[in-house]
This record gives C-alpha cells, structure tokens and sequence, in this order.
C-alpha cells in the first residue's frame, strides 16, 4: 500500500506515519526526518539544507526528490510507503507523480489531517525541536504551509484524491479514523 499523509507543521504527521506503518506492514518515509538526519551528519547534501531547514523554508524540489529517489523504490518493493512531508506543493506533486507512475510506484491514498492553527502552535511549543520550533521559525512555516501546501491540498481535493481528517482529536482517536478511512477507500476501490 502507498499512502501520502499531508498537513501542517505540528499537525501529527510524524506521530500518525509511524502507527499507519506498523498497522500496514509499510515503510515510513519522513522527508524532514531524512534532512534532519543529513544536517545532523554533516553530509554535504546536509551543509546545503541545514540554514533553509533551520528558517523553516522549504529546500528545493530537485534535492528533496533525489533524496526520496531510493527509498521509495525500496519501500515500494517491500510493501509499500507512507510518505509524510511529500509533497509539499503542487509543483513536487506533479512532478513526483510523472516519476512513480512510470516506474508503477504511485500513491494510492492521500490523507489530509486537519487541525487549526492555535493547536499547531500549542503542540510546536510543548515540543520544543531546536531551532524550528521557535515562535518566529514556527509562524513563518506556518506562512509557508499557507502559501505552498494549501494549494496542494485543494488540487488533490479538487481530484477527490484526498480524505480529510479532523486531526484534533487523540493520537488514538486519529489513528483510528485514519485506518477506517483507508480500509473503506480501499474496499470500494475493489468492491
Ligand atoms: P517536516 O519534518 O516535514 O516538518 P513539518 O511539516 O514542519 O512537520 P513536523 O514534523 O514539525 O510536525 P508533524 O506533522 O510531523 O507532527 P508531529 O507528529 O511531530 O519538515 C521540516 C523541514 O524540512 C521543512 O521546514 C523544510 O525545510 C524541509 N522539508 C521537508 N519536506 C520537504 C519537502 N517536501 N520539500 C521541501 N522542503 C522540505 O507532532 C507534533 C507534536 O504534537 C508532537 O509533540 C506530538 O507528540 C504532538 N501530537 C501529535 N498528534 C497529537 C494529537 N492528536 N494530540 C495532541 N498532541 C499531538
Ligand atoms: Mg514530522
């Protein structure tokens, strides 16, 4: 199975992908983790992102899709992946998707988790992740996530490609309406 999970900064990607995973027997693949883990290695694909991850800013498309070139082919042939941070615009979904269908590799559900912004902001805080959860950082990805993502969403929305769900609940109660949401995409897709 392959699945996209879309959502703001703070919005549970992260803390979802990891249950979705392991409920599914796929691979999770965090863009931000995998910059995360370069900048933190010093890698020089790592000295090239580490002010842009730093500031919140998006990196650029070409280095964020050959970074997930390999492991989500991997994945694929394992089982399959939920990606989580990709894409983040309209431009990385479109070119991400000319890319997989080719290769026979693209996703099959796309799940948006909503939660509004005074709950982001809350969670970013209690966090505390170095540098990108500081006020300033933490407002101006939001700013991004507005300008770049929202689009995304509303395109896949516009394709019904996308299941919304209410992401403010508990970690479990979200969990949750996740798997139903999927298990019934997935039963009417072969009903
Ligand atoms: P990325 O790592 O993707 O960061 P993000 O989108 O800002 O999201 P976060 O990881 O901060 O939040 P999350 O949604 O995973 O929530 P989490 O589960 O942690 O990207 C980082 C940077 O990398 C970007 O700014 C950019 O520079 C670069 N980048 C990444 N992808 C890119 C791309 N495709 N193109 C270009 N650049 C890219 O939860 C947050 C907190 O809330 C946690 O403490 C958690 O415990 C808590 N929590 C979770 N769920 C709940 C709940 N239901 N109730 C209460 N608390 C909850
Ligand atoms: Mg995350």
């Amino acid at each position: 199975m392959r699945i996209l999970l879309i959502g703001a900064p703070g919005s549970g990607k992260g803390t979802q992908a990891d249950r979705l995973a392991e409920h599914f027997g796929v691979t999770h693949i965090s863009s931000g983790d995998l910059l995360r883990q370069h900048v933190r290695d010093e890698t020089s694909l790592g000295k090239k992102v580490k002010s842009l991850v730093e500031a919140g800013d998006l990196v650029p498309d070409a280095i964020v899709m050959d970074m997930l070139r390999k492991p989500v082919l991997a994945a694929s042939a394992a089982g399959g992946y939920i990606l989580d941070g990709f894409p983040r615009s309209v431009e990385q979904a479109e070119a991400a998707y000319a890319v997989t269908k080719k290769l026979g590799v693209a996703v099959q559900v796309a799940i948006h988790l909503d939660v509004d912004k005074a709950e982001l902001v809350r969670r970013m805080l209690a966090r505390g992740r170095g540098a990108e959860d500081t006020r300033d950082v933490i407002e101006h990805r939001l700013d991004v996530y507005a300008e770049k993502t929202v689009p995304l969403v509303d395109y896949y929305t516009s394709r019904e490609w996308l299941l919304h769900v209410d992401g403010t609940r508990s970690v479990d109660a979200v969990t949750e309406l996740i798997v139903a949401r999927i298990t019934e995409r997935l039963a009417r897709r072969h009903g």
